[in-house]
């Protein structure tokens, strides 16, 4: 009998892409449960319990080792900063870390930006050499270039819908972000053929459709 396997997964618009992954490479999670209000799901099916958090936290749980492994953006991963073991890229929810302003933005000194990630801005800036006051916003980012909060901001951008709804422009591109896979670091060693197993089912699976 194999250990169960628990999975901090991510409430929201990544679980459904990231369970069809684990269906699609054969894991025998059922579809009923993508609309469940659960947040404690066992799909013995697959030997695994799905813990459904919310996304910035899924490495946190990750870290601390009530989850064993957990799917995440990679986004929240730069932000965290969590100690825990990337082991897979899954190649789902693709999109970017981006800079971002208004057409006729200018420079100013120290600017101030807007964001939901303010380690990643910080950071970034910080590298350029940069002097800028962070304000970590919780969401409608776009809003802050458009009301005078910021002069710029630092948000996610996908289809660029939003942008441009809003008349905002994307100025530079920070990182590219997909889903990944991560593990507690003393499950991977107890845990390790489970884990093992799973990687090895989803590379496969990944590896035929890419
Ligand atoms: C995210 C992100 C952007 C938008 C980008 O916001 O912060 O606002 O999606 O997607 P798009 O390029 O496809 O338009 P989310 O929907 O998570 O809501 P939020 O504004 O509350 O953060």
């Amino acid at each position: 009998m194999q250990d169960v396997l628990k999975v901090a997964m991510p409430k929201g618009r990544i679980y459904k892409q990231a369970s069809r992954l684990f269906r699609e490479a054969g894991l025998l999670i059922p579809e009923d449960m993508d609309d469940s209000r659960k947040l404690i799901i066992p799909v013995p099916e697959a030997n695994m319990e799905f813990i459904m958090a919310k996304p910035v936290d899924v490495p946190t749980y990750v870290e601390y080792g009530v989850a064993d492994i957990g799917v995440v953006g990679k986004d929240v991963l730069m932000e965290e900063d969590r100690d825990v073991y990337e082991l897979l890229d899954l190649g789902i929810a693709r999109c970017r870390m981006s800079v971002i302003g208004l057409p006729d933005w200018q420079p100013v000194l120290n600017p101030r930006v807007a964001t939901k990630y303010p380690n990643v801005a910080s950071q970034f800036f910080r590298e350029r050499g940069q002097q800028v006051e962070v304000i970590k916003l919780n969401g409608s980012i776009e809003l802050a270039p458009l009301i005078g909060l910021a002069d710029r901001i630092v948000d996610m951008v996908e289809t660029g819908q939003t942008l441009r709804d809003n008349g905002l422009v994307e100025q530079e591109e920070i990182f590219a972000i997909t889903t990944r896979l991560i593990a507690n670091r003393v499950s991977y060693r107890m845990k390790n053929a489970t884990i093992q197993a799973l990687c090895d089912k989803l590379q496969q699976m990944l590896a035929s459709v890419r």
